[in-house]
Parts: structure tokens; C-alpha cells; sequence
């Protein structure tokens, strides 16, 4: 939600934070803005409604000099999306301009006590109210504009980063955080700032995470300076960013998405490179290997994330209960944080999320951990806030994932789960030989099947074509399958705007099934060995009644296809790994037919990559 970037030092500000901008607009983008000061000390504030782009156009011809600058794409809160609420805010004096990811919760308040003291407001934001009081507590308590942030934090309630700058005093920009992510990246004579490091990578590879209730003091003549609320001085604890700048760009795609669907292959190599041997006769997470004791012994699983991460939590159920016979729940993050969840202290809360800045589920990591629990995170963000705030954890190592439909994200947390599920149940001794080398090596060929899936990409969008204009779709899986027809369901509504249900096939009788009718396609994936009889038997169900079906089958399968109108084949593997490649075709369902539809793949309305607001 909302991207920051900011920039001081010796070279052009606008030009980096352009790039920025755009690097960050798959967190929201509905205005953008831009404030800089230049070279003889004018605070120039340009925003606009709408994308990087519009904001790119606004400013032709506008003074865009200077060194020291700060920049924002918005996904709206308070306020509507509008040029007036676009950030930067400043000061009414002019001195002070601000750019805020997050809410702040008692802005009432302080919007009445400010209008008391004769200030006014062009905006509906409580950003505009945040700005407002910094200037008054500046001049109130006659001190620095760092004094004045801090002074301000100690008496705000709610979530913010937010990046000032004074317009007399063109060496410096004060950041802070609390529950919104910032990074900070260290060059000679030059500092960079974002909301995540993607705007940063391609300039320095030093960063500073800045830690919830942290104020950083940035200024280009000195070495940087991090405290606390209460005026603590913070360690500066220097990391290395791995990313490549080639992960950010769509090389040769028109969308992300697309890219991001094509890169499964690589991305589940390098999510089991060296954590499966090359025989395939051993999985070890050192996440899982520093704390089995705690995993041999656990009570229950508690899995806690939001939309794609948690449909890979209700996967993760499936595997946990059958593998390692451990009790698990799946929780909505947001619901458990609100709850009074009866967790104990021999419980293991395992936060599921490919940003690791979700405000829910970290929200629900700060909960289980006061409650006494072990907290394992499965992040995709190296150095986000839930990798940090959990106990300890695997990362997924798929690369940035910018699209704002998680794909390889998914694919990604669903291997992780399953190499711990076959990891723990190992160590409980609760797995034979045979099916744990099938399921590792099932997972070592699972980029080449991957490929074979993707290889069917012409003839899913010729499906997708006779089906871009039905209104409604159903979804339907058994089994661990479930949950991948729900996942299937989420990437059709959030990029072409379809309403679309994912249900367990064998509920269909016990209310959905009154939908059917040759206007309602159904989508059913029928690859699970197991119960493959009983999914035949819902297919019969949909075809007697009217209903169009396409079936996402094994290769081979030669009964499901003669009853279905439509299949798309995907490789046979062992039954656990079958949501791995049944995802594959319901992504590239979903993208083509927003794409056919004209929708915005990458950056739909309303949503936004990273949800950093409750
Ligand atoms: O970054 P996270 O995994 O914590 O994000 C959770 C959800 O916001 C996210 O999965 C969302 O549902 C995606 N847009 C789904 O494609």
C-alpha cells in the first residue's frame, strides 16, 4: 500500500525518483507525486490523480531540479483518489512537505485540536493532519524538524512510514517507521529511501532496515543516524541486497504476471537448490533442523496469512495432518489477530506471506508470540518485517514477485510446505522410504513438468476466449485441490473483475449446484488420484444439468476428457504435488481472460501488491 521513495546526495532527484516510482507502483497507484528542493531553496510540490505516467506528464516543463527529494504512489485510505490528496503534504506555511504509507488512527482528533489553533486543510488525508502537526510542534516547541517528528510520533497512533522534508534545509530528510516497511541504501555522499528495496537495487547493494518506532536522520554531509521514540541511538546493522535488477524488469513480457508464470521452472529450482540433495533422498531446512525439537513436539499447527498465502496454509493443512500427523488450523490473519485464540506455548504459529509486510498477519505474529507461541515465518522478501519478526523461518527464493496476482509466489510457498512436511515427518519417523524419495523426487522434476504445463499456454487461451464474456465462474477441487480451486477462483476476480467461487466438488450438492446452468462454466481440476471416482461423479452432476465444464486433467486421462467440453492436460506426479501443476493452467486461465477483457493485468483496480493497512 503506497510507495515511498526518497533521495539526497549528488546527482539529479527526479530522475531516480521517477524510477522509483514506477519500480513501487505495484503497491498502489491511483496518484502520485513528487517534492524536491532546489538548488536556491524552493520546495516545488507536484501530484496528481492517477499513475507514474500522468504524474511524468504534469511536470513537463516544470522545475524538477534539485538533489534532495521524496516521491509517492498512492493506494487510497482516507480521502478519495484526487490531485488534492495525493501526496507529498505540506505545511500551510510551505516549509514542511511529508509523504505517509499507513493510517493514522486519531487524526480526528488532532485535526480538531489544530483548526482550534487557526490551521486549515485542503485535504481529506490524515496525512495532511500528520504534516500539520509536525509544523506546529516545530514552532510550538522552537526546535529541529527531527525534534519536531519524533515530538509528533510519541503522540500519533496508528501505522506510518513517512519520509519530511524542510524546505530550509536541503542535506536532509527524516524518515520513520512504525508497522510500514523502509529501506534505506548507503552510497558515497548518497542515500536512497523506499518503502521496499527495488527502486534501490540498481544504485547500491549496503542497506539499513529500519525497525518499527525508529527515526532516521538522513543527511547527505553525515553518516546515517537511526533512533528510537525515546531518543535511543540504534546500531546501524548494514545488509547486502541480493536481488538482480533483472528481476524487475518484464523482459520481453507484456505483463509481469505472465512473466512471473513463466518462470515457475527456475523459480521452484531455486526454491529447493540445496535444500534437496541431487538423488532426491534428502530435504533439510535449517529453519526446521534449529528447532526440531520444537516441530517433533508441537501440539498443533497453526497457520496464519491472508488471500494466496493462505490458500497455500490450507495445502499445508493437507500436508502437516496426513505426513506428520500434527493437529493444524488455518486461520485468516485478520480474524485470529481480532480473536482470543486459545493458542499454547507448545504450539507453532506458521505466518504464511509473500511480502512479509502484510499489517494482518504481522498483527497476528505479535499476537501468538505475546501469547508464548513459536513463530515460523515462510517469507518471499528477504528482510521484511514478518521474515524479522518471527522466530525463525524459511524463505521461498522465487524473486520479486510485482504482478499484484501472486503466481510464483504461490507455487513457491507450496514447495516450501511440503519440504517441511516430508522434513518433520521424517523426523517423527512417520514416513516410509519409498513415499519420501518419491515426494522429493517428484519435487526435483517438478520444473520440467512445470514446463509442460506452461507448454499448453495457446491452447488454455483458446479456452479462455470462448469464456471471456460468462459473468460467473465455479471453481471446484477435492482434496488438496480445494484449496487450488479457490486459488484458481481469487486470480480470475482480482484481475479480469469476474465473480468467480471456489468450493470443495463434493458441496456442490449442498447448495452451489443450483447454479448450474449452460451460462455458469465450471472449472474442475480432477488430478488427484485418490478421489478421482468421486470427481468423475461431480463432473457427471454439472454435465446432467447443463452445466459447461473444463477439467484440468492428467495427461492420459481418457474419461474425464470424453465427458468434459474443454481439458487441459498437466503432467502426472505424486498426489501432494498436484497442486503445483494444477495452478498452472488456472493462472493462465486468469490472465488471458483479463487480458481478452482489456483489464489492467498487473496493477487491477482497487488492489494493491502489499497490504500494509488493516
Ligand atoms: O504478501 P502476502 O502474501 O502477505 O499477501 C497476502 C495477500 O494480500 C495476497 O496474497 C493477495 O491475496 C494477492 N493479491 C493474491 O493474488
Amino acid at each position: 500500500m503506497c510507495g515511498i521513495v526518497g533521495y539526497v546526495g549528488n546527482k539529479d532527484a527526479y530522475p531516480i525518483l521517477i524510477k522509483g516510482l514506477h519500480r513501487l507502483e505495484y503497491r498502489g497507484y491511483d496518484s502520485a507525486g513528487v517534492a524536491l528542493i532546489n538548488p536556491v531553496g524552493k520546495l516545488n510540490v507536484y501530484k496528481t490523480k492517477g499513475k507514474v505516467a500522468e504524474l511524468e506528464h504534469f511536470v513537463t516543463n516544470k522545475d524538477v531540479s534539485g538533489t534532495i527529494g521524496i516521491a509517492h504512489t498512492r493506494w487510497a485510505t482516507h480521502g478519495e483518489p484526487s490531485d488534492v490528496n495525493a501526496h507529498p503534504h505540506y505545511s500551510e506555511n510551505g516549509q514542511i512537505a511529508l509523504i505517509h504509507n499507513g493510517i493514522i488512527e486519531n487524526y480526528g482528533v488532532l485535526k480538531t485540536m489544530l483548526m482550534g489553533k487557526g490551521y486549515t486543510f485542503r485535504s481529506d488525508t490524515d496525512t495532511e493532519v500528520l504534516v500539520q502537526f509536525i509544523d506546529y510542534l516545530r514552532n510550538e516547541n522552537q526546535c529541529t524538524l527531527f525534534e519536531a517528528v519524533q515530538a509528533a510520533l510519541n503522540q500519533v497512533i496508528g501505522a506510518y512510514a513517512i519520509a519530511v522534508l524542510d524546505k530550509d534545509n536541503n542535506n536532509e530528510i527524516i524518515a520513520a517507521r512504525k508497522s510500514s516497511p523502509l529501506v534505506i541504501g548507503i552510497g558515497d555522499g548518497e542515500y536512497f529511501l523506499a518503502s521496499d528495496a527495488t527502486p534501490i537495487v540498481e544504485y547500491v547493494q549496503n542497506v539499513v532496515y529500519l525497525n518499527d518506532g525508529e527515526i532516521a536522520v538522513i543527511n547527505r554531509n553525515k553518516p546515517l543516524k537511526i533512533v528510537n521514540l525515546d531518543n535511543i541511538e540504534s546500531k546501524i546493522d548494514i545488509r547486502k541486497l541480493e536481488m538482480n535488477i533483472s528481476e524487475l524488469e518484464k523482459g520481453g513480457y507484456p505483463h509481469f504476471m505472465l512473466k512471473e508464470i513463466f518462470e515457475q521452472p527456475r523459480t521452484i529450482t531455486d526454491c529447493i537448490r540445496g535444500r534437496i540433495n541431487l538423488e532426491g533422498t534428502e530435504v533439510i531446512l535449517s529453519g526446521i533442523l534449529d528447532n526440531k525439537d520444537r516441530f517433533l513436539n508441537a501440539r498443533r499447527i497453526i497457520f496464519v496469512a491472508c488471500g494466496t498465502s493462505w490458500h497455500a496454509g490450507l495445502i499445508g493443512e493437507y500436508l502437516f495432518e496426513d505426513f506428520c500427523g500434527i493437529e493444524v488450523k488455518v486461520e485468516y490473519a485478520s480474524e485470529f489477530r481480532y480473536r482470543n485464540p486459545v493458542i499454547h506455548n507448545d504450539d507453532i504459529v506458521i505466518a504464511i506471506s509473500q511480502s512479509g509486510e502484510t499489517a494482518d498477519t504481522l498483527a497476528a505474529i505479535e499476537l501468538a508470540k505475546s501469547k508464548g507461541a513459536f513463530v515460523y515465518g515462510i517469507c518471499n522478501v528477504v528482510g521484511s518485517s514478518i521474515a524479522r519478526a518471527t522466530h525463525s523461518g524459511t524463505y521461498i527464493h522465487v524473486g520479486p514477485e510485482i504482478g499484484v496476482a501472486s503466481t510464483k509466489a504461490f507455487t513457491g510457498q507450496v514447495t516450501v510446505l511440503v519440504m517441511m512436511a516430508m522434513m518433520i515427518a521424517r523426523l517423527k519417523g512417520r514416513i516410509d522410504d519409498a513415499k519420501y524419495r518419491e515426494v522429493l523426487k517428484g519435487l526435483l522434476v517438478m520444473p520440467e513438468k512445470i514446463k509442460e504445463a506452461l507448454a499448453q499456454h495457446e491452447h488454455i487461451k483458446d479456452v479462455s476466449a470462448i469464456f471471456t464474456y460468462a459473468h460467473n465462474f465455479l471453481y471446484l477441487g477435492r482434496g488438496c485441490n480445494y484449496p487450488t480451486a479457490m486459488e484458481g477462483a481469487l486470480k480470475l476476480k482480482e484481475i479480469s473483475y469476474i465473480h468467480a467461487e471456489g468450493y470443495p466438488a463434493a458441496e456442490m450438492k449442498h447448495g452451489p449446484i443450483a447454479l448450474i446452468d449452460n451460462e455458469m462454466p465450471t472449472i474442475v481440476i480432477a488430478t488427484n488420484v485418490s478421489i478421482y471416482e468421486k470427481t468423475i461423479s461431480n463432473i457427471q452432476e454439472i454435465k446432467s444439468r447443463g452445466g459447461k465444464v473444463i477439467a484440468v486433467v492428467t495427461t492420459g486421462d481418457s474419461v474425464v476428457s470424453k465427458m468434459a467440453d474443454h481439458c487441459i492436460w498437466v503432467p502426472e506426479t505424486t498426489e501432494c504435488l498436484t497442486p503445483l501443476l494444477s495452478s498452472i493452467p488456472l493462472q493462465l486461465f486468469a490472465y488471458y481472460i483479463a487480458v481478452n477483457k482489456g483489464r489492467d493485468v498487473d496493477q487491477p483496480r482497487n488492489l494493491a501488491k502489499s497490504v500494509t493497512v488493516e
